[in-house]
């Protein structure tokens, strides 16, 4: 029977009538010092506006903004997000979200209550007290990158199964060897979650070698406003049992099993999370989401899994001119890493989960043409986060090798056990020494003899098609070799977005201009197919400048950036930064009906697109 579980109030901080009139007009910086929590209170004349001093993308505290001459505004210190706290939006990035706000009330003395509700959360629906688990009874054994395999009872299910070929493109390629049996494995699921559309999540090679085998394998995912498999026509995969789920309900699998899908904070219009429950052990998958459930997430489970590594971008590495140097970028990335380090730490600190799995952070820019990508874009060490949380924390943490089990009747009764982890035999091959390149380059090279690159009308056509303008941006696009040397007779040429032209020159009047050299086959191929340009951006397969160095981006029109794993540990607002370009054809490619290739397509799919204004790239500089 349903348990009825009622909203709560907490009261989060009591000012003294003497506080309450000593509150000045504009922000006010409060600390409960009981608590040590942060808040920030507006006053304007009689009303106080009141919410925690946390910001909605990874936590940071926020700070006076010193640029906000209204005294309306104030300031991340982690990755300078501006949030009016006049009316409680945020204004970098703009027109993307609002701050939760605590209720104020008064008191009968002239005091003033800050009160939190808390509405019940969804897992406390039907609660179920953990069962004995039996050893062997549930097991997880890591495959590759993000991709899990849980044998829970009788029911197995395998979570984010990318296992070959690359992802983005070809700029992704896996680091580690997943085991010999992965397709084995993968056809014999009862169920497969898939988190999100990005191609180290949703890998189509990995799904074709399945749906030869097993093309009514059920697949799961959650109801994001942009469909995870918006391109499976078009990829040629047949799969016939994929079940799209409403947020924050329970799955049932069986009378043990379910199983409920939680959606990202920060984009939860494309990422999702997911609780998975066995006889009441929980084990928590938050993939990549940049704060899953909104920094909602139950407390105590058995077994929490997250991304750690970072490096998934391409920002910084692919840009050049002004501040980009060498230097500037390697300690950009570093300081980044450190960030999602700490937050990853502080989260874990924060849920206490009895067992820790970094994971989803395992891939190479293996390809010899990304060599510099590979050498430079460092990302973190999963031991050292591990060790961190051991610093603060007595949570037990694993770092797997492909093909190990954790069995976790065991670690729970004794995380000594010496079974609790089965490593993969002695002498398995831990990490990937070549990869098949070939046919999937051979792929995208296809695409550079393409008929409808014969004429240059395709420009025109294909632009037109987004359906961006109206905004004061120069854009020169280049096709290049697989140096970013301009490709021979490839084309080269401006698109003025002020009126959507195609220019000869740049045009005399003051304009943000952008340079954007992308390799030929990449390029063309996601063009002719009407793809997402993640491909060439987290993908690595482009090299940007701009000029002057400020910040002009655009965002499709309904605030949806999707972005990568790293994109939310911190480089998100950054990826955004690529959006006049990047994003420029997403929301039009997204739409259902334009899933035919450009050549069919007729220029009546434009979109409205938004235009950011500069401070979404006053960055994490
Ligand atoms: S945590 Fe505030 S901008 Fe990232």
């Amino acid at each position: 029977m349903e348990q009825s579980i009622e909203q709560t109030t907490e009261v989060l901080l009591c000012l003294s009538p003497g506080e309450a009139a000593d509150l000045k007009e504009g922000i006010n910086f409060l600390r409960n010092k009981k608590t040590g929590k942060d808040f920030i209170l507006y006053k304007s004349k009689n009303r106080v506006r009141a919410c925690k001093n946390t910001c909605k993308h990874q936590g940071g505290l926020f700070i006076k903004d010193i640029e906000d001459l209204d005294g309306r505004s104030v300031r991340c210190t982690k990755h300078n997000w501006r949030l009016d706290v006049s009316t409680m939006k945020y204004v970098n990035p703009p027109g993307s979200f609002c701050q939760d706000e605590l209720v104020v009330e008064m008191d009968e003395e002239n005091g003033l209550l800050l009160l939190e509700l808390n509405p019940p959360n969804p897992w406390d629906s039907e609660p179920r007290s953990p069962e004995h688990l039996a050893f062997g009874e549930v097991q997880i054994t890591y495959l590759t990158h993000a991709c899990m395999d849980l044998k829970l009872g009788d029911k197995r299910m395998v979570f984010d199964p990318w296992l070959t070929g690359p992802a983005f493109a070809r700029g992704w390629w896996l680091l580690h060897e997943p085991p010999s049996d992965w397709l084995e494995r993968l056809c014999r699921a009862d169920l497969i979650y898939i988190s999100h559309m990005h191609s180290d999540h949703l890998s189509y090679p990995t799904l074709k070698e399945l749906a030869g085998r097993r093309p009514d394998i059920p697949i799961y995912v959650g109801n994001t406003e942009r469909p995870v498999f918006w391109n499976l026509n078009q990829s040629g995969v047949q799969l016939t049992n994929i079940n799209i789920v409403p947020f924050g309900i329970w799955q049932q699998v069986d009378k043990n099993l379910r199983f409920m899908i939680l959606m990202d904070g920060v984009h939860p219009e494309m990422d999702t999370c997911i609780i998975v429950e066995y006889k009441g052990h929980k084990i928590l998958n938050t993939v990549d989401c940049t704060r899953p459930n909104g920094g909602r997430l139950p407390e105590k489970v058995a077994l929490m899994m997250s991304d750690f590594a970072g490096g998934a971008s391409g920002f910084p590495m692919t840009f050049s001119g002004g501040k980009f140097t060498e230097e500037w970028k390697a300690q950009f990335i570093k300081a980044e890493r450190k960030k999602l380090l700490n937050y990853k730490a502080r989260l874990v600190k924060d849920l206490q989960p009895r067992i820790y799995c970094p994971f989803a952070g395992y891939f190479v820019e293996s390809h010899p043409s990304d060599k510099y990508i590979k050498e430079t874009n460092i990302k973190n060490d999963p031991n050292e986060l591990n060790n961190l949380i051991k610093k603060n924390s007595d949570v037990v943490t694993w770092t797997p090798r492909p093909g190990a089990t954790l069995d976790l009747s065991r670690m729970l009764k004794d995380p000594t056990d010496s079974k609790g982890i089965i490593e993969p035999p002695e002498g398995t091959k831990i990490y990937k020494d070549s990869w098949d390149f070939e046919p999937y380059l051979n792929i995208l090279n296809a695409a550079v003899g393409d008929d409808i690159f014969l004429h240059s009308s395709w420009i025109k056509e294909y632009f037109t098609w987004a359906g961006f303008k109206d905004y004061n941006l120069v854009v020169r696009m280049i096709e290049t070799d697989e140096d970013f040397s301009p490709f021979p007779g490839g084309y080269d040429y401006l698109v003025d977005f002020l009126d959507l032209s195609f220019p000869k020159e740049r045009p005399s009047r003051e304009h943000p201009y952008e340079e954007i050299r992308s390799r030929v086959d990449v390029i063309r191929h996601v063009v002719k197919n009407g793809l997402l340009w993640d491909d060439l951006y987290i993908g690595f397969q482009t090299r940007l400048q701009r000029s002057p160095d400020i910040y002009h981006h655009l965002v499709v029109s309904s605030g949806h950036v999707p972005t990568s794993g790293a994109a939310r540990s911190g480089e998100h607002t950054v990826h955004r930064l690529w959006a006049h370009s990047a994003h420029l054809f997403r929301e039009a490619s997204l739409s259902p009906q334009v899933l035919e290739p450009l050549s069919n397509k007729t220029p009546s799919h434009a979109t409205q697109l938004e235009v950011l204004p500069d401070a979404l790239w006053v960055e994490q500089t």
